[in-house]
């Protein structure tokens, strides 16, 4: 399969939470999530959807792509948080797009969404029924945060990555995988609601299971890649992998400090951040897990 992301996007709400913030809600401390989770603060949507997200990510990486939109005849969305069983999101991103004709459906893989996403994408684009699609993670998790549970709270933040992939010469490859969660470590009937530790753990060997089988999929090793791409949940938890693999810690791209845990949105923002400060053809590593248990990486020119 061979994929390329021609262009990147992001939208980031205005509305912030601060961990200052998160003191008046429930008994913690900015120290103790510095500390166990490296976040800083989160983003919070003002008035904005799922949708409005979504849309203002997708036009981003337009934009920066100089991308005609009438050439995008498929949108795939990864959330959690759509604000309605149906249309999709991607249904409502197709109508803010004025696109009359596209194939647009939404995936639910958790925080792996977009890895998800972006493996069905490309091998839609591979039977050349289709030529260019948008794949996009959007959500408002801070809406399905349980205030009063200081365990989950103050990781989660909202936002909306995109990026445009087309056919392409360079080789991409994938790895998408889930086990199940038998004992609901990580759900959201209503809110979400985890048992940290134990994600803690399945988190840092599905990270390292992914990261070393899409490199060998691709005959890849480490030094191949330019930047690793972490889906951000707890900087210690890349941490982990990072001294685990012998991985040097600064080639993960991290911004967990600035938004918190954003789901199906964290890779693509991080994405996005990443190809502003190098515009150049790079050869990136996502990866990522959550919720199912899923897991999964791709490696892919950007
Ligand atoms: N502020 C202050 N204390 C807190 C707290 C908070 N926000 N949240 C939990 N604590 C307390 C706990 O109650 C516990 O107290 P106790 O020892 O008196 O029982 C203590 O801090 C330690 O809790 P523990 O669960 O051992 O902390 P931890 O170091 O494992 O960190 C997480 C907790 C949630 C940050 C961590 O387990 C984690 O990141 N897990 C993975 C989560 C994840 O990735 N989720 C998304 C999946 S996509």
């Amino acid at each position: 399969m061979s994929v390329h992301i021609k262009a990147t996007g992001k939208y980031i709400p205005n509305g912030v939470l601060t961990n200052k913030d998160f003191e008046q809600i429930v008994e913690t401390s900015d120290e103790w999530i510095v500390t166990r989770t490296g976040i800083k603060k989160r983003h919070k949507v003002v008035e904005e959807t799922t949708v409005d997200m979504a849309y203002y990510a997708a036009m981003d990486a337009i934009n920066k792509g100089s991308i005609k939109k009438e050439d995008i005849d498929l949108i795939i969305v990864a959330t959690i948080t759509g604000e309605q069983k149906t249309p999709s999101i991607a249904n409502a991103v197709q109508m803010r797009l004025g696109l009359e004709t596209a194939m647009s459906f939404d995936i639910n893989a958790a925080c792996t969404g977009f890895i998800y996403a972006l493996e069905v994408a490309s091998a839609l684009l591979s039977t050349f029924a289709y030529n260019r699609a948008l794949v996009i993670g959007s959500e408002t998790l801070t809406k399905i945060v349980d205030y009063t549970d200081r365990n989950t709270c103050i990781l989660f933040g909202d936002g909306a990555g995109a990026a445009i992939v087309e056919r392409s010469k360079d080789a991409s490859h994938f790895f998408s995988q889930a086990k199940p969660d038998y004992n609901d470590y990580l759900t959201v009937k209503k809110y979400i609601h985890m048992d940290g530790k134990r994600v803690y753990i399945f988190a840092v060997d599905a990270m390292a299971t992914s990261i070393e089988k899409v490199l060998e999929k691709a005959n890849l090793t480490i030094d191949d890649i330019d930047a690793i791409i972490p889906h951000q949940a707890n900087e210690r938890i890349v941490q982990a992998v990072s001294k685990n693999m012998n991985i040097p810690y600064e080639r993960f791209e991290m911004n967990i400090a600035e938004y918190g845990n954003t789901s199906a949105a964290s890779i693509p923002i991080t994405l996005a951040e990443y190809k502003e400060k190098h515009p150049d053809k790079k050869r990136v590593l996502l990866v990522g897990f959550g919720g199912g248990f899923t897991y999964g990486a791709a490696i892919v020119n950007v």
